[in-house]
């Protein structure tokens, strides 16, 4: 990755029209539709964006809509890059920096996990209080990372306090249960194993998925202020593990997806 590429990205987005967008939003699996709420959206298919990472056959939906959201000028990605995908972990976090480079203030990050703390039930939405990365690298770990921020990034409060409050006030209003927790990501795109839960939960985690903690190591190495919530689609108890059920698990997810767009539309308002 050169600054060149990035800027060659970010000029062929200018170029269509996204004009110094305030917030970028990371739409996870299964949670797309905030963006149809975009009013006069423009759209870039990543396949079409210099630089981007070639997208396999599955993801040609991905893109990135610029508009108005709430009267801001927003940036989402509909559909993200995974590890698991065969991507690099420069790759899946290139669109972070090229949303930055069009001059992002904030980054808004959804997903799809599972709930480990098994008080938290699927359906509900759970804040990112912190996170442990387990998927084996960093974004970081490239030669040239030294040009782009400070390689030995500070992860001492990887989570923006200030939108996590915001967050909370936003669901008490709202009456939205919105459970607080550490997220642990793993490559995938296998699941767990009983024995893994039993394990992520003695580390501390409280929900697990594949995505989010890249992209939260580059909006810390941009020192982007950030905040992530996991919509929780399955319980994670390896005392009474059932194989998994992916049309649940989306299914899940799409029912959840209102509380998640209430909460980040009324944060985009107070911002
Ligand atoms: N494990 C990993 N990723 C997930 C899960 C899970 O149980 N549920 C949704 N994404």
């Amino acid at each position: 990755m050169t600054s060149k590429q990035l800027n060659e990205s970010v000029e062929y987005l200018i170029e269509k029209g996204f004009d110094k967008p305030e917030i970028g939003v990371v739409l996870g699996t299964g949670l797309g539709k905030l963006a149809e709420d975009i009013e006069s959206p423009i759209e870039a298919f990543y396949n079409h964006i210099p630089y981007f990472p070639l997208a396999t056959v599955e993801f040609h939906a991905g893109k990135l809509i610029y508009g108005i959201l709430e009267d801001k000028k927003v940036v989402v990605m509909q559909g993200r890059f995974h590890l698991y995908e065969g991507y690099d972990l420069v790759d899946v976090t290139y669109p972070i920096r090229v949303m930055q480079r069009l001059g992002i203030k904030k980054l808004f990050i959804s997903n799809a996990a599972g709930a480990i703390n098994l008080n938290y039930k699927k359906g509900e939405i759970m804040l990112l209080e912190d996170h442990i990365n387990l998927q084996g690298g960093s974004p970081l770990a490239f030669k040239n990372v030294g040009e782009f921020g400070n390689r030995f990034t500070d992860m001492s409060e990887p989570y923006d306090p200030e939108m996590r409050q915001k967050l909370i006030k936003i669901a008490e209003q709202e009456k939205i249960t919105l459970r607080q927790g550490v997220y642990v990501s793993v490559l995938g795109p296998q699941l767990e194993t009983k024995a893994e839960y039993r394990m992520l939960k003695m580390m501390g985690a409280d929900a697990v998925g594949m995505s989010t903690v890249p992209e939260v190591i580059v909006a810390n190495h941009l020192k982007l202020p950030v905040v992530a919530v996991s919509v929780l689609t399955d319980e994670c108890d390896p005392e009474k593990l059932q194989p998994v059920n992916i049309a649940e698990i989306i299914e899940i997810a799409a029912n959840t997806e209102p509380k998640m767009i209430k909460l980040f539309r009324e944060l985009i308002k107070e911002i």
